[in-house]
């Protein structure tokens, strides 16, 4: 009660934050929020309107709903319909961590490719080259 919920249409930039403690208070029909890639979305005005129909936003109200609103293969259009409901972030804390793993991979197969590559032409040249100035 009494605080600001951005019912503006101007998102709000880097914040406020909210906790997923306090996204899952909002799991009802009068107040619905849900989650999408770290964003908090207030979708409580906009349950009649979801051409997906009220019942699938409040089955992920309170909660992550990243991979729901990706299984449907929302449209460029449903997209950009995100920052109209757009009131904050997920705080930093709540945020998944789960992210450096793929990272870490990218980052070993980018050193690994030169370096194997590198190892490669040291053999050859000293094969070919070596080999051809002993005989
Ligand atoms: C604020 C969040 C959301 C917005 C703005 C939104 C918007 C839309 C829009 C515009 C459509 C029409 C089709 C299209 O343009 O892609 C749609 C369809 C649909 N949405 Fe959402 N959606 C949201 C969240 C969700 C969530 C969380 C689910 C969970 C499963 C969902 C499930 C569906 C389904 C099942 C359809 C019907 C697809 C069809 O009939 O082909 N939506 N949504």
């Amino acid at each position: 009660m009494g605080t600001p919920e951005g019912r503006g249409p101007e998102p709000p930039q880097g914040g406020p934050f909210f906790t997923l403690a306090e996204v899952a208070k909002r799991s009802t029909k009068e107040e619905t929020w849900l989650v999408i890639r770290g964003r908090v979305y207030d979708v409580t005005r906009f349950l009649d309107e979801h051409p997906g129909g009220e019942e699938v936003l409040l089955e992920q109200a309170g909660r992550d709903a990243t991979e729901s609103f990706d299984d449907v293969g929302h449209s460029m259009d449903a997209k950009e319909m995100l920052k109209q409901y757009l009131i904050g972030e997920v705080h930093p804390s709540d945020q998944k961590p789960d992210t450096s793993k793929p990272e870490q991979l990218l980052f070993w197969t980018v050193w690994l490719i030169p370096i194997v590559g590198a190892l490669v032409l040291g053999l050859m040249y000293r094969f070919y080259i070596m080999d051809g100035k002993s005989s």
